[in-house]
């Protein structure tokens, strides 16, 4: 049986990089869900399918095809037959993505190719809804959190050393908004489950985080 390791959180709260450090580390394989939801979206953007008009969405899903492979250990998300990883890490793809991702329709399609991925490969996956929905028999779930200043701050950080001029304050109303849709979705939404562990990376950092996640794995699946 493959070992599943589910991170939930909200965004910018450090999952993607917590969760390849530590899929190096145990030799498992990262899967990023939150990129499958962004070339989703990616796709509804391209066509002008607006998020609120739920029948264009379905109509649309049938003509989505995305699936993952991997190049020197990165996860890539291929659309309809097109590499896609460098086009979905903008606002504007991870809005729609939040956005677009309340409905079962475009759920459903995503959670079967991830529940696919778990059965094959020892995993770590990060998401919103791995350890409540798409792993509910994972054998360690953690959330992963830190305060919306924080993540502002971290968001921040990350963009003026790229070089891109940016708002602390905007960034923080952004990351607060995508906390409140996430969370009060009806499908699937964000929530710790309850045989989660929750983390909290205010205080903490990259290093510490990876140890304290590490020690729950070793509690829970080496004993
Ligand atoms: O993790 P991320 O920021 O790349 O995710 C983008 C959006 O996709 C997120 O705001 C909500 C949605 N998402 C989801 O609904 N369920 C997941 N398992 C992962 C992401």
């Amino acid at each position: 049986m493959s070992i599943n390791i589910a991170i939930d959180g909200p965004a910018g709260a450090g999952k993607s990089t917590i969760a390849k450090r530590l899929a190096k580390e145990l030799g498992f394989i990262y899967v990023d869900t939150g990129a499958m939801y962004r070339a989703m979206a990616y796709y509804f953007l391209l066509h002008d399918i607006k998020a609120e008009d739920e029948g264009a969405i379905a109509a649309a899903c049938p003509q989505v095809d995305v699936t993952i492979s991997y190049e020197n250990g990165e996860q890539q998300v291929i659309l309809n037959g097109e590499n896609v990883n460098g086009v979905i890490r903008t606002e504007a793809v991870g809005n729609m993505a939040s956005a677009s991702s309340v409905y079962p329709v475009v759920r459903k399609k995503l959670v079967e190719l991830q529940r696919q991925l778990a059965e094959k490969s020892d995993v770590i996956m990060d998401g919103r809804d791995i350890g409540t929905c798409v792993l509910p028999n994972a054998q360690v779930k953690i959330y992963l959190t830190a305060s919306s200043a924080t993540r502002a701050q971290r968001r921040y950080d990350e963009l003026t050393a790229k070089g891109v001029s940016c708002d602390l304050a905007e960034i923080e109303k952004d990351i607060i908004e995508r906390d409140y849709r996430d969370m009060h979705r009806e499908t699937s939404p964000l929530m710790q489950a309850e045989d989660a562990v929750l983390v909290d990376s205010s205080h903490l950092n990259i290093d510490e985080v990876v140890s304290e996640i590490r020690r729950v794995y070793e509690q829970k699946v080496k004993a």
